[in-house]
């Protein structure tokens, strides 16, 4: 009798840790109108097969509060089941040793062959899948109000002269031409496209391989005359501005274009604009044929065995291919694997699919260095700095170069 009531006991405990377990307790920076829309596809999948979503949103696009408040969190040795995490950050927790181990859920269901090398690149370490990419973002894209444009000529602009005299004509319209929020990682994601309009093959010398005469030279004194230049048709107001209510100004017509990621996509989708009717996308001019990418994913961190069952669930669920084409349409983001076909995906969603496989194939496929793909953190929040006080006027192009290249050198110590 006794031994029955222990057994009973026994597995009231287990079904009551199951049911506590299931629940995630998920750590984010989607907090605009369109990143919530996205996450919200994510969180009706889990709470339809019974798992709780326990919501820590921390806003900051880029995600950089976000990363402080997860350092605290890892600290007092309490981590969130699933943490939003870019590029090297990821690697940087899985060397700690922090992250947990997925491959039970992996190697069912085949990511190894489905999910592109560049991604597992920072999906996986020692051999092991430690977190659950998302999607696929890139930063070399311009987002035109399409009313805009046709007053100021109508012409796409294809080169970096276009460009100018797209922004030009906008400005002789009478309305911001760049929409713009001054935040350091907003700046940092234009000059992603910068570089990148300066040549493939510098970019990659420079945010990738970290080459000082790249950083420090002739190209790098140019990109930053380009950035002087952008600067001229931003508005007074730009300091400080969240980059979402820079999208809006462009989806109001009171701004005529925003440089971001194609998150800025999500923003003109949940106000019901259209593709080629309301807006138009295009990749920085000069940047065509080449992508700078980010990664979401998810690092699962090392939580008690009890959470471990919806933490994996999440996992799978992250990466079925029904819920990459439903997540990625509303994000603005394409899918994580090679596999899910882009019937569902807008003009731009097709074109962001098409140019991916594309440069991947064509060796112009880089990790953005503004969203923690081309390099670690401090070397990346060293571009940061040089980055925005240039655009802020601190230093003219030829120092910022040199400023550039030192404070890359430093940061690699
Ligand atoms: C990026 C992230 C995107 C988007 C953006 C703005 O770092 O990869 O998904 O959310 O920040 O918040």
């Amino acid at each position: 009798m006794r031994k029955l009531l222990a057994t009973t006991a026994m597995t009231l405990a287990i079904l009551g840790g199951a049911a506590q377990a299931a629940e995630v307790e998920v750590l984010h920076w989607w907090t605009s109108g369109g990143e919530a829309a996205a996450l919200d596809v994510l969180k009706k999948k889990l709470e339809s097969q019974g798992v709780t979503w326990k919501d820590m949103p921390v806003a900051g696009g880029g995600g950089e509060a976000a990363m402080t408040a997860l350092r605290a969190r890892v600290t007092s040795g309490n981590p969130p089941t699933a943490v939003q995490g870019l590029g090297f950050d990821i690697q940087d927790w899985a060397k700690q040793g922090a992250l947990g181990d997925l491959n039970a859920v992996a190697s069912k269901e085949g990511w190894d062959k489905t999910i592109p090398e560049a991604l597992q690149k920072f999906a996986k370490y020692d051999g092991k899948w430690i977190s659950a990419p998302v999607n696929v973002h890139s930063t070399n894209w311009i987002w035109i109000n399409k009313a805009q444009l046709d007053k100021a000529g109508g012409k796409i602009p294809a080169t970096w002269d276009d460009l100018v005299k797209v922004l030009d004509a906008m400005k002789a319209n009478g309305i911001t031409p760049l929409a713009h929020g001054g935040q350091a990682w907003q700046e940092a994601t234009i000059f992603d496209g910068v570089v990148l309009s300066l040549g493939a093959d510098f970019y990659k010398a420079a945010f990738i391989d970290l080459d000082p005469k790249a950083l420090g030279g002739d190209k790098m004194i140019e990109a930053f005359t380009r950035m002087a230049k952008l600067r001229t048709y931003v508005d007074k107001d730009f300091s400080g501005r969240d980059w979402n209510l820079a999208s809006a100004m462009v989806i109001e017509g009171k701004g005529g274009m925003q440089m971001m990621g194609d998150w800025a996509k999500g923003e003109f989708l949940k106000a019901g604009k259209k593709p080629g009717a309301d807006f138009v996308c295009i990749r920085f001019p000069g940047t065509q044929g080449a992508v700078t990418f980010n990664s979401d994913q998810f690092m699962m961190f090392k939580v008690g065995a009890d959470k471990q069952a919806a933490q994996l669930t999440m996992a799978s669920d992250i990466e079925s291919p029904e819920f990459q084409s439903a997540f990625n349409v509303v994000k603005g983001s394409v899918p994580a694997r090679t596999d899910v076909p882009d019937t569902a995906f807008d003009d731009c969603g097709k074109k962001g699919i098409a140019d991916l496989a594309d440069a991947a194939k064509n060796g112009k496929l880089f990790g953005s260095m503004a969203h923690g793909h081309a390099a670690p953190a401090a070397i990346k929040n060293a571009v940061y700095d040089v980055v925005t006080r240039q655009f802020n006027g601190e230093l003219d192009p030829k120092a910022a170069a040199k400023a550039l290249a030192d404070a890359v050198a430093a940061a690699k110590g």
